[in-house]
């Protein structure tokens, strides 16, 4: 069964945003000073790292390449809703960008006539977001949202979720765009 050049591209789409995330996590773990705090976001990098790490596999043993330039699902959030820099703004778009990546793998690996070896990896990834969703993996971001001035958390949601909503749609029409020819 051959891998398409856009199967190809979305895995490396996947792939880069993971270790975005993890990069993302790593410079948290590297700033703040709160010792809870920095066990959570330092076992979410871990997390992330791994989640590159098996879609990094993934692509190759597709006989793909793995493309470091594609863009980043953080990347099309910042486009449209600037740079996080507040704590709560990226705790809260972690958690949007947390579901999102729930809904998308979801529903690619129910997707009719799925590569098996993509399917595989995508459950595997899955099933780690599940069993960790009620526990530490993103629990930790609401707890600690919890912390911090409802009104502050409520403005970041409706602004990321107005975001998202966004990306989604532009996303489709990048893919379209650039492989229905
Ligand atoms: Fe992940």
């Amino acid at each position: 069964m051959n891998t398409t050049d856009r199967e190809l591209w979305i895995l490396n789409f996947y792939r880069n945003s993971e270790l975005h995330g993890a990069l993302l996590m790593g410079r948290l773990a590297r700033t703040l000073s709160d010792s809870a705090l920095l066990v959570h976001v330092t076992k979410h990098c871990a997390t992330e790292a791994r989640h590159a790490a098996i879609l990094s596999e993934a692509i190759v043993e597709l006989g793909g390449t793995i493309d470091p330039h594609v863009t980043t699902v953080q990347e099309r959030y910042s486009a449209k809703g600037g740079v996080p820099t507040a704590l709560v703004d990226l705790l809260v778009l972690s958690e949007v960008l947390e579901h999102r990546v729930l809904d998308t793998y979801r529903a690619h690996a129910d997707r009719p006539g799925i590569h098996p070896v993509v399917e595989r990896t995508l459950r595997a990834i899955l099933r780690e977001m599940e069993e960790e969703h009620e526990g530490e993996h993103s629990g930790w971001i609401e707890d600690e949202l919890e912390r911090h001035p409802h009104a502050q958390v409520e403005a970041a949601e409706r602004k990321w979720h107005e975001v998202d909503v966004a990306v989604v749609a532009d996303l489709q029409a990048l893919v379209d765009a650039r492989f229905t020819a």
